[in-house]
């Protein structure tokens, strides 16, 4: 076995898997929609099962890269034509793609503190190097420590709206680091798979200030999809090329049927409006309950996660709390500044249990 595989540490599972030994636990843990994909999502693909079930060609079904360019052109200054896009299974499947593509093992990505774990988990696999640095001051201005750090690598991943904070790039900051990466030739990869999930806010896409990066995109949070996997990359023409030979040496090509379902979701998405509204309403419960409890938080203005410091060891905070009903996931996997954070996920759980779960944090 590869050391580096061996190394990998899935030590988040503990807390799904206690979780799901407890009956009655409000599960802030899960990190997907509690709403179901739309019925004529599922419709689309019980047609699609009409045509015959071959492969798909290998940079996906040409009506939704089609689909994807029209809503990726839809971000503030970007013009994208479907020779740009490459459909993957799920966003995964693109965020590998992207670094199995670029990173050799000398090569370093750069992510923020706190960031989503598999990004790492990604490099682990791949074999390249890492490091984490915190992005950005409270004043929303790039740390200078961050400047360093991206410029010393070979490529930074920005995700906005973020997984695990919830936290937005107003304009200026998407375009601030975007420059920042451009001036020192390190590749940017902007992770947007939550960027119809924004409240009161603008999405702003960091890639559309710069000539030379990657979107990453997925129907997976977007439209309650996660199990469909089906996303995409947009890049260049000729790095589209380069991106499908690991796509061709992994999956081959993404899934036909949930291809068909993708169509119909971009095309017909009023749905994606109704459970942003209801993700809003809960977002702001949460808001609200955790600042009753004290704790310090930035409050989350986008994708389905607040990101609460409260104060004591993450793990010994989450592991205690599922014995009172209670499942979060720790920070401290999720950068070094993080340990005494917490994930909740307000996507996965209804208002109602929004207001037991910190009935119960209160009373703990
Ligand atoms: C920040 C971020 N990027 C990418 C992904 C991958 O999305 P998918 O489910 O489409 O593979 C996720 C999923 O949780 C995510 O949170």
């Amino acid at each position: 076995m590869r050391k580096r595989i061996e190394d990998i540490d899935l030590s988040i599972r503990k807390i799904s898997e206690k979780a799901s030994q407890k009956e009655d636990v409000v599960r802030f843990d899960i990190g997907q929609p509690s709403f179901d994909t739309p019925k004529h999502v599922k419709e689309a693909a019980r047609k699609g099962l009409e045509n015959k079930q071959g492969y798909s060609p290998m940079l996906g079904l040409e009506g939704l890269r089609e689909e994807v360019a029209a809503e990726e052109s839809e971000k503030k200054g970007l013009s994208v034509s479907s020779e740009e896009v490459m459909i993957t299974t799920g966003g995964m499947g693109a965020l590998f793609a992207v670094f199995a593509a670029r990173l050799g093992e000398e090569d370093k990505a750069v992510f923020n503190d706190p960031c989503w774990g598999p990004y790492k988990m990604i490099s682990e696999v791949n074999g390249n190097e890492w490091s984490q640095v915190n992005y950005w001051n409270s004043d929303r201005e790039l740390r200078s420590e961050a400047r360093q750090e991206i410029a010393e690598a070979n490529l930074v991943v920005v995700n906005t709206p973020g997984n695990p904070t919830g936290y937005v790039l107003t304009e200026d900051q998407a375009r601030e680091i975007a420059e920042v990466a451009e001036d020192n030739e390190t590749f940017l990869i902007s992770d947007e798979v939550y960027h119809r999930l924004v409240y009161g806010k603008e999405h702003y896409s960091p890639a559309s200030f710069v000539e030379d990066a990657a979107i990453i995109g997925s129907v997976s949070k977007n439209h309650a999809m996660t199990g469909w996997r089906v996303g995409w990359i947009v890049d260049r023409p000729e790095n589209i090329e380069e991106y499908a030979k690991v796509s061709r040496a992994s999956t081959a090509c993404p899934p036909r049927i949930s291809q068909y379902a993708a169509i119909e979701a971009l095309q017909d998405d009023s749905h994606v409006e109704e459970m942003r509204e209801a993700y809003h309403e809960r977002r702001d419960l949460l808001v609200e309950r955790m600042e009753d409890i004290g704790w310090d938080f930035v409050a989350p203005e986008g994708a389905i996660y607040a990101f609460p410091d409260v104060g004591k060891d993450s793990w010994d905070f989450c592991m205690n709390m599922i014995d009172e009903g209670v499942a979060m996931v720790p920070g401290e996997p999720m950068g070094p500044e993080s340990d005494t954070s917490v994930r909740i996920c307000f996507g996965s759980t209804t208002k109602e249990e929004i207001e037991k779960a910190f009935d119960l944090l209160d009373k703990a």
